[in-house]
């Protein structure tokens, strides 16, 4: 039994389907990708994971017990916790404020509020030393790793994370990679969204590739990542694949989030980088893909 089991789910928003049949699973410590070109689906896909949307056709399973259809708190309780893509943290809360709404979920578990900041903060330093700035004065790194913290507070089976790079500079973006890395080691599984393709296949085993509302590849991220197929044809990503530890220019944020990233409180985070165009893929290069997937890797 897999830990998260989505199953041919559709999604509407009104009269338009942003999800036509979408399955997929991420097992027990597993780290798991989902990719797709803009407008693919992909955040649609983790809020209905995360019970912000209800599907209308499929189920979603998390350890065996059906989850759709239940409001997002309950979901939280069932074990998923959701870094939204923007973040929206409460800018004019201080950092501790906001980690404690993590912990809303388990909010009568009091004697536990404590010890659960303190492993937090464990994991983020930063944050402990600038636990009681506002959170909308943090940089834009470091607001991102308040996201993540305040998505770790519930202790989470499942961490689904969207965009976390978004907006940010390489070297943050590594240290926030290196800390899913280390909350993975210890027992989370993590299902991520990101929109630098060669960035979550190097960080995950397996992945899902999203386009037009359909899982049309899904295999080994190692073998994602050395099909020709699937940059030319799914993602509209151009440029080379980076060698790890080594991003191309066309696959790292770069220069995006180097202005933006001190950004304004809370939100606002959605535009930034994607008016730069330096996310080296683009709605319209999604969209060339008329062909089919190749059978042999569809899912
Ligand atoms: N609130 C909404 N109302 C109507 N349509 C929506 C809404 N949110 C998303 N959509 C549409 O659903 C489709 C999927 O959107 P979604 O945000 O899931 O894409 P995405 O893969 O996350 O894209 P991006 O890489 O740009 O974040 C798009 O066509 C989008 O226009
Ligand atoms: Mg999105």
């Amino acid at each position: 039994m897999s830990l998260l089991d989505v199953d041919g789910i559709d999604v509407f928003y009104g009269p338009i389907q942003a999800l036509r049949g979408v399955s997929l699973r991420v097992e027990e410590g597993e780290k798991v990708a989902l990719v797709g070109a803009n407008g693919a689906g992909k955040t649609t896909t983790l809020r209905a994971i995360s019970g912000l949307l209800a599907p209308t056709a499929g189920t979603i399973r998390l350890g065996g017990a059906k989850i759709d259809g239940l409001p997002a708190f309950e979901v939280v309780k069932h074990g998923i916790a959701h870094l939204p893509e923007g973040r929206e943290l409460f800018s004019s809360l201080p950092v501790v404020e906001n980690l404690k709404l993590g912990y809303w979920a388990k909010r009568k578990e009091k004697a536990g509020l404590q010890r659960q900041l303190d492993r937090v903060m464990d994991h983020f330093p930063r944050l402990r030393e600038r636990a009681t700035q506002a959170a909308g004065t943090l940089s834009g790194g470091e607001q991102q790793m308040l996201g993540v913290a305040r998505a770790l507070m519930s202790s989470p089976k499942l961490l689904i994370v969207d965009e976390l790079s978004l907006g940010l500079a390489p070297i943050v973006v590594a240290q926030l990679f290196d800390i899913l890395e280390e909350v993975n080691r210890e027992g989370t599984s993590v299902l991520l969204v990101e929109q630098f393709v060669h960035l979550a296949l190097q960080h995950t085993a397996r992945a899902y590739v999203l386009q037009k509302g359909e899982v049309v590849m899904a295999g080994s991220s190692a073998d994602l990542v050395a099909d020709p197929t699937l940059v030319a044809s799914y993602l509209g990503e151009t440029g080379a694949p980076a060698a790890p530890g080594e991003e191309s220019a066309a696959s790292v944020p770069a220069a995006a989030g180097a202005g933006a990233a001190g950004g304004g409180p809370g939100g606002g985070a959605k535009g930034r980088g994607r008016a730069s165009g330096l996310r080296g893929r683009g709605r319209a290069a999604g969209s060339t893909s008329g062909s089919r997937p190749p059978s042999s890797g569809r899912h």
